[in-house]
């Protein structure tokens, strides 16, 4: 029958389009989540020790630089390549060079020297072996040298050291520049990300800080006066932290929340609402920012006296990704800094008092359970790691539940204050 006949043809050519189309994508598509931008299409141009001191690694500079050092030491940019999630991630995308060039940035630290692409193409890269590998510099990740040493001179903020090695002053360290090349990565083609897949850089270039004068160090970097190397004058400098969202006291200096009913004293036998307010009081870019995986979680629960939850409901803020079959960013609903968002919950209030308890919690999760579970099985991730953190929990009797709180999530620890003092080096 001809009927049949160009029924069948119809289905053979929506699954050839299928196949085409899908083998289109994954000829056209990136291996990888992000694009590469001209400036890190490549590591930084080997570098040789610069005279005066014995090697590039973090702890000969900690031998004058203590302080510096010891704090470097307890941040995350101590640990860009050592990092479990890093390693599982860098497993599952098979060990491409590419995520090197921001993890451990130096052509020092990196196995092979890329010297190009063959048809562009990420996953084709031309290599020859590095015979100034450093493996040792390698496990530093974002080291000293990443910031401070090019051609055996050393960069910093000040035009009046008097050092053992050589210096030269650099604008570049009291401005955002220093934190773009890493903190903006971008997208590539048919990859449709609102900025890119890690867009803080840009987040802070549209938010309100910028023109407060706030530069990424005002907040990441806090100013500290001391001696900036063993012996020297106190000069004003800033910490060497870079507290993000792998420290919960951090996220707390980010967040505001607010829980309010809407009856002064709740009426037994009447619906009672209750909002939950998260603002943004803090943080120079988004909440959560980066990584696309961070996530904020607001909950309700109603609890019975056994403990049972009678119901819930609960907000995700966070990026609504489709990461298959392109990446394609749907929706968005974090939080841009003094800005907020509410999440409201109903109940009856009981007539008697039966032992119901209002519980509310706010938590921050580096990734998702089921992404963490997939690490540990699929991609070796062997070690525990933090990846939820509670920022806020209430619980109050539900019928005294006249909650008409302002609750800070943020710790005692003074806030940052906008660049006065270094005026002059603004970015
Ligand atoms: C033998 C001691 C010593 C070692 C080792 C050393 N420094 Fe220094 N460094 C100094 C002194 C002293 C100063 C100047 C202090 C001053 O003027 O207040 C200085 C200044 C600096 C400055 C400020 C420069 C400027 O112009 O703003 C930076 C940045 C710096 N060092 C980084 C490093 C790095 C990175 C290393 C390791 C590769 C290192 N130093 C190793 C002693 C040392
Ligand atoms: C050479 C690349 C590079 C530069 C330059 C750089 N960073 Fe980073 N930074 C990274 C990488 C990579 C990570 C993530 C490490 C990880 O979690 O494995 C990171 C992590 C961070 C974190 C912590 C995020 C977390 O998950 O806790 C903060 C905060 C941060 N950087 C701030 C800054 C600031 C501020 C600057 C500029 C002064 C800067 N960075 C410059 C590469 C860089
Ligand atoms: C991600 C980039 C980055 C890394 C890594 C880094 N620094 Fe810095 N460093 C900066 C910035 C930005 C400043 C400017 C701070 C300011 O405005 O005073 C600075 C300033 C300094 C100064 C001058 C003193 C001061 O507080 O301004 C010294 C000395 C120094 N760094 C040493 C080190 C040493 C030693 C390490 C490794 C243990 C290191 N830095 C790692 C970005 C970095
Ligand atoms: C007004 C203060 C402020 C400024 C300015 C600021 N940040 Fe942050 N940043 C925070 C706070 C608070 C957090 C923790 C909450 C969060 O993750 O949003 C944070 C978190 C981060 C994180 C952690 C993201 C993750 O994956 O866990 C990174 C990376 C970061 N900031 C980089 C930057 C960079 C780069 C700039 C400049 C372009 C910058 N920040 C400017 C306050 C600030
Ligand atoms: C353009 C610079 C850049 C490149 C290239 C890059 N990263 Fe990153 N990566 C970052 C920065 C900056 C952060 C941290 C802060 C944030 O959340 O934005 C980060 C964070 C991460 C984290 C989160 C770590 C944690 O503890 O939560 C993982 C995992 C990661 N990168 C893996 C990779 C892998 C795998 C690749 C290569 C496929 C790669 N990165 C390539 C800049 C880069």
């Amino acid at each position: 029958m001809p009927w049949i006949k160009s029924k069948t043809a119809l289905v053979v050519l929506i699954l050839s389009a299928i196949l085409g189309l899908y083998a289109w994508l994954s000829a056209v598509k990136s291996p990888v989540i992000f694009g590469l931008r001209e400036d890190i299409k490549q590591a930084i141009a080997y570098q040789p020790v610069p005279k005066g001191v014995d090697s590039l690694s973090a702890e000969t500079c900690g031998t004058c630089h203590r302080a510096i050092y010891e704090e470097w030491k307890t941040s995350i940019h101590s640990q860009t390549f050592t990092d479990p999630f890093f390693q599982a991630y860098w497993r599952k995308d098979k060990h491409i060079w590419v995520c090197l060039n921001c993890h451990t940035p130096l052509q020092n630290q990196q196995p092979t020297v890329v010297s190009g692409l063959r048809g562009d193409r990420v996953d084709r890269p031309l290599t020859e072996p590095n015979l100034h590998f450093d493996e040792a510099l390698q496990q530093e990740g974002v080291t000293c040298a990443v910031c401070h040493v090019r051609d055996g001179v050393i960069h910093g903020p000040f035009d009046d050291a008097v050092a053992p090695h050589p210096t030269v002053y650099d604008p570049k360290f009291r401005s955002t520049a220093i934190c773009y090349t890493c903190h903006a990565v971008p997208a590539a083609k048919l990859q449709f990300y609102n900025g890119g897949p890690c867009a803080t850089f840009l987040e802070f270039e549209a938010g309100p800080y910028k023109a407060k004068g706030y530069i990424c160090q005002t907040c990441h970097m806090p100013e500290v006066e001391r001696p900036i190397a063993e012996g020297g004058p106190i000069r004003k400098g800033r910490s060497h932290l870079w507290r993000g969202g792998h420290d919960p006291e951090q996220i707390k200096r980010a967040l505001t929340v607010a829980l309010a009913a809407d009856q002064a004293t709740l009426a037994a036998g009447k619906r009672a609402t209750w909002t939950l307010t998260l603002t943004n009081s803090g943080a120079g870019h988004m909440l959560p920012t980066g990584d696309p995986d961070r996530y904020l979680q607001a909950e309700f629960e109603v609890v019975d006296a056994a403990g049972r939850v009678l119901s819930s409901r609960s907000m995700t803020v966070k990026r609504w990704i489709l990461w298959w079959p392109v990446i394609y960013e749907y929706d968005d609903t974090r939080i841009p800094p003094f800005q907020s968002r509410d999440v409201t919950f109903s109940y009856p209030v009981p007539r008697r008092d039966e032992g119901l308890t209002l519980r509310v919690r706010v938590s921050y999760h580096i990734v998702t359970e089921g992404a963490y579970q997939r690490l540990q099985k699929k991609y070796g991730l062997t070690v525990e790691v933090p990846h939820v953190f509670t920022l806020y929990e209430e619980q109050v009797p539900l019928r005294e539940g006249t909650v008409q709180r302002q609750a800070a999530a943020r710790p005692t620890s003074p806030r940052c204050a906008p660049e006065q003092a270094h005026q002059d080096g603004m970015g």
